[in-house]
């Protein structure tokens, strides 16, 4: 037998992956994971300044800014499908236990109540931590260099009840101190929130991506680092075991924190329990594409859908991502 006859024997029994690709229409049709609006969080930093609307150097395109000016990015994001916000306050004022972020008048609670007066439809989620309110940057009450943890529970709390009184949808503990989910989740009950869902950030790292967020929130550390709170990168299992437990203690949806460099947790997540994911595409992760993409080294909107994709295809159900907006031009400019 000649060696061309083998060959031709064995390439009549092999499959053809290519067929399927060869039509467009089909593989549209087979396609397993697409980009849907519906499914998207967009972060705004929300300053308590009138008229204020000033660029995160950081991070193009992204604004710190008043709550009139909020307003406005919203109404055109939402006259192009945005269906959810999630809002980070920066008040004028810090002190060492972060009083304006359970005040109700403080700037987040007054976003709340203007934004979701103004769209009732929008999902306003407001992002439940006390960084962005201490004078010394931590998630927590200290003492010395120690982040109390149970002390810091109530403050929480209150902050919580304070942001579903003002009409939050959605409450999203960020702070990764223990049991925040389960003290949070009954003084919610209590006060009448027994509705109003908890998406907790149970397996958030200490992550150098968070880095531009940090100046956008003016919330950096005073001294030492979150590492005593935050997770360890090295560390797969035991996010899940934090996930577990944020389960049990009423978590109606998870998150994984940072998203890119951990869709393996993502997906181990969504593989071992049957609770809704969700990630968040970070900061860092932000600035580093919009920096390539001004450099011109990168297709910067064909990177930014490949970098979605990859998200939900690990598993995830929800994004929060600044790349949003994005998404909402490149729709608008191929559907409209
Ligand atoms: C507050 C908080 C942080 C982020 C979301 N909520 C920063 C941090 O923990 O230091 C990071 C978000 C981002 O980088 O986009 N705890």
């Amino acid at each position: 037998m000649s060696s061309q006859i083998l060959t031709k024997n064995y390439l009549e029994n092999t499959f053809r992956f290519r067929r399927l690709r060869s039509n467009s229409v089909l593989a549209e049709m087979y396609a397993e994971t697409s980009l849907n609006l519906n499914k998207f969080i967009y972060p705004l930093f929300i300053v308590d300044k009138l008229g204020y609307k000033e660029e995160i150097k950081s991070m193009p395109d992204i604004f710190q800014q008043d709550i009139d000016n909020a307003l406005f990015e919203i109404e055109s994001l939402v006259k192009h499908g945005l269906k959810s916000v999630i809002l980070f306050g920066i008040p004028t004022t810090k002190d060492a236990t972060g009083s304006q972020a359970y005040d109700d008048n403080g700037i987040v609670q007054r976003a709340i109540r203007k934004i979701k007066s103004t769209f009732p439809e929008l999902m306003v989620v407001s992002d439940t931590c006390l960084c962005e309110y201490t004078d010394h940057g931590h998630c927590g009450l200290i003492q010395g260099n120690t982040v109390l943890n149970d002390e810091s529970l109530v403050i929480l709390a209150k902050s919580a009840v304070s942001q579903a009184a003002a009409g939050a949808d959605l409450i999203a503990p960020s702070d990764m101190l223990d049991n925040r989910v389960g003290f949070i989740r009954s003084s919610l009950d209590d006060a009448g929130f027994k509705n109003i869902p908890i998406m907790a950030y149970s397996a958030k790292y200490a992550s150098s991506f968070y880095g531009p967020f940090r100046e956008a929130a003016q919330s950096a550390p005073m001294f030492g680092d979150r590492k005593s709170y935050q997770m360890d990168p090295r560390n797969s299992r035991e996010a899940l075991r934090e996930i577990e437990q944020d389960i049990k203690e009423g978590a109606d949806i998870i998150m994984v924190k940072p998203a890119l460099s951990y869709l393996d947790i993502i997906s181990q997540a969504k593989a071992k329990f049957n609770h809704p994911v969700a990630a968040y595409n970070v900061s860092g992760e932000y600035s580093m594409v919009k920096a390539a993409g001004r450099n011109g080294w990168i297709n910067e909107e064909l990177v930014i859908r490949e970098i979605l994709i990859s998200i939900f295809r690990s598993g995830c159900d929800i994004l929060i991502s600044y790349h949003t907006k994005d998404l909402i031009n490149f729709l608008a400019k191929t559907n409209i």
